[in-house]
């Protein structure tokens, strides 16, 4: 679709289907033609949930949240007890493959603080799921998904476009549902400006928090500049003599939810709240866990293209292929009777690599292969560099984020590692333990919730965040896999556990529900 077609039948293009989105529309064009509002739909009590995040699988993603926005949606919908659909920024990243199919509902101009901006609003269903793309290329056509001196404005755009495209979407939803920092101001924003507005009353506000490290923390005047709320409420958004966002949507949002009880509790302590415990201690009352669940399709050992070989839980014989396999790949010498410890992570330290690199010194000495996937912290990425040159028959760190090679990883080997100094779900462990890939791990946070170690066991838990106590844990799953009957059992646990959204997407939907009786 050329720019100019765009600029001039923004209301009849609804029914278009766009060749391409390359030319997007420039950021500040005037509607002349008003598009269409959609019409209501008949409530018939369900939740209908607009789930908004800032990534979305296989659209954008650098982590977890990106996942979940993806799979939960999938699985709610796939119950007929909600209905779901997803609303998310038009990044550069989003592929040809999809973007080709996308159909053009309108351009509106939005508010942002006392400009107007272009907003274009894009429409694609994907896995059953309705999902939105707000366009706007000066804000989202970046190599990037974060990580810009105005992230603030950015986001800001994002959740105001939400709501002023909301007439223009099909899907009614009577619950929004916010993710993390970057729609922390959904919440506010409706409360602040929408909820009394003719065809906006009766939304009920959830924000789920996927990681309290990041919460959006901006000098106060921002909040006029940027954000457009009155300095008055400054003392609403305030916390840490800042505006925090990410704790005015835990105060306007009518409920609050984390992803795994573990974390629900943490967050009411120093050690793993950065600074909002009080806060969260404040809200306690409107805070749930929910523990995610992966998408099962995806990560699905017996169908997974990128395996060397697939196998199943009831038969997992062939998992030795894929083992085999990446030792050869990875120039590993081929032996099926030594345990290989594999690892998909972001090289920081609060995902354990602090000890783990203390404790490499005593696992290298054992009878091991190791190895690591991820990029980060450029200490972490040249000591993992170095250990593989130092011991080339053991170690290989593959300093890449590469999602077929993670598949791989999962694959191949006996044992996963993931001793996460907080936690606040993970999805690698389940991701792992489907594969029949056998985790060590914190007992923290999600961790705490999904791993267990002892009798009726999944994996080896680490007690403390010490590198001692995460040797002693290796070195009791490296004994553990050389016992074949023990092993055969704690890997039939961890293949057969129920690590679906199916289990989570019941729990949501019954907290949508209570939100709605709210
Ligand atoms: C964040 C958390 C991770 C969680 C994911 C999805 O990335 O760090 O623990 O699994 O969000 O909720």
């Amino acid at each position: 679709m050329s720019v100019e077609t765009e600029k001039t039948k923004p209301a009849k293009a609804k029914t278009t289907k766009t060749k391409t989105t390359k030319t997007t529309k420039p950021k500040t064009t005037k509607t002349s033609v008003k598009p269409k509002k959609q019409i209501a739909v008949i409530d018939d009590g369900k939740p209908r949930v607009l789930l908004a995040a800032a990534e979305v699988n296989p659209f954008s993603q650098t982590g977890g949240l990106g996942e979940v926005a993806s799979s939960l949606p999938v699985s709610a919908n796939a119950t007929g007890e909600a209905t779901m659909a997803v609303v998310t920024p038009l990044y550069e990243c989003v592929k040809e493959e999809y973007r080709k199919n996308f159909e053009f509902i309108c351009h509106i101009n939005v508010p942002v603080a006392w400009r107007n901006e272009y907003a274009g609003l894009f429409r694609y269903e994907y896995r059953g799921v309705i999902h939105y793309f707000i366009d706007n290329e000066r804000y989202f056509k970046r190599p990037n998904l974060y990580g810009y001196y105005d992230d603030a404005e950015r986001f800001s755009f994002f959740n105001r476009a939400i709501l002023e495209l909301m007439p223009f979407m099909d899907f009614k939803p009577n619950v929004l549902h916010a993710n993390d920092w970057h729609t922390a101001l959904l919440p506010i924003f409706y409360k602040q400006f929408y909820m009394n507005r003719e065809g906006y009353e009766g939304m009920k506000t959830l924000i789920t928090i996927h990681n309290i490290e990041y919460q959006g923390k901006y000098d106060g005047f921002l909040l006029e500049d940027v954000f457009g709320i009155s300095g008055y409420e400054y003392y609403t958004l305030e916390w840490g003599g800042c505006v925090n966002l990410l704790y005015g949507a835990i105060a306007y949002s009518d409920l609050v939810s984390t992803v795994s009880r573990t974390y629900a509790q943490e967050l009411r302590t120093a050690e793993h709240a950065c600074g909002l415990e009080n806060a969260i201690d404040r809200y306690a009352d409107k805070l749930t866990g929910i523990v995610n669940g992966i998408d099962t399709e995806v990560y699905n050992p017996e169908t997974a293209p990128s395996l060397f070989a697939n196998y199943s839980a009831e038969n997992p014989k062939a998992k030795a292929e894929n083992k085999r396999g990446l030792q050869n790949l990875l120039g590993l010498p081929e032996r099926s009777d030594v345990p290989m410890i594999t690892m998909v992570t972001r090289l920081a330290g609060h995902k354990g690599l602090d000890i783990l690199k203390s404790a490499m010194t005593d696992i290298v000495k054992e009878d091991v292969q190791f190895v690591l996937l991820g990029t980060g912290e450029p200490e972490y990425e040249g000591f993992f560099s170095d250990l593989q040159a130092t011991y080339p028959d053991k170690v290989r760190a593959l300093i890449m984020f590469n999602k077929d090679m993670s598949q791989k990883l999962f694959g191949a080997g006996d044992i996963y590692m993931m001793p996460s100094k907080s936690e606040p779900c993970g999805l690698g462990q389940m991701m792992a333990m489907r594969y029949g890939t056998i985790p060590i791990v914190r007992n923290v946070g999600g961790l705490n919730d999904t791993v267990t170690e002892g009798e009726d066991g999944n994996g080896f838990v680490a007690t403390e965040h010490t590198s001692a106590s995460l040797y002693e844990a290796t070195k009791r799953a490296i004994n553990a896999y050389h016992d074949k009957e023990k092993w055969a059992g704690i890997m039939h646990r961890s293949t057969s556990a129920d690590w679906s959204w199916a289990r989570s997407g019941k729990e949501y939907i019954e907290m949508y529900k209570k939100l709605l009786e709210k």
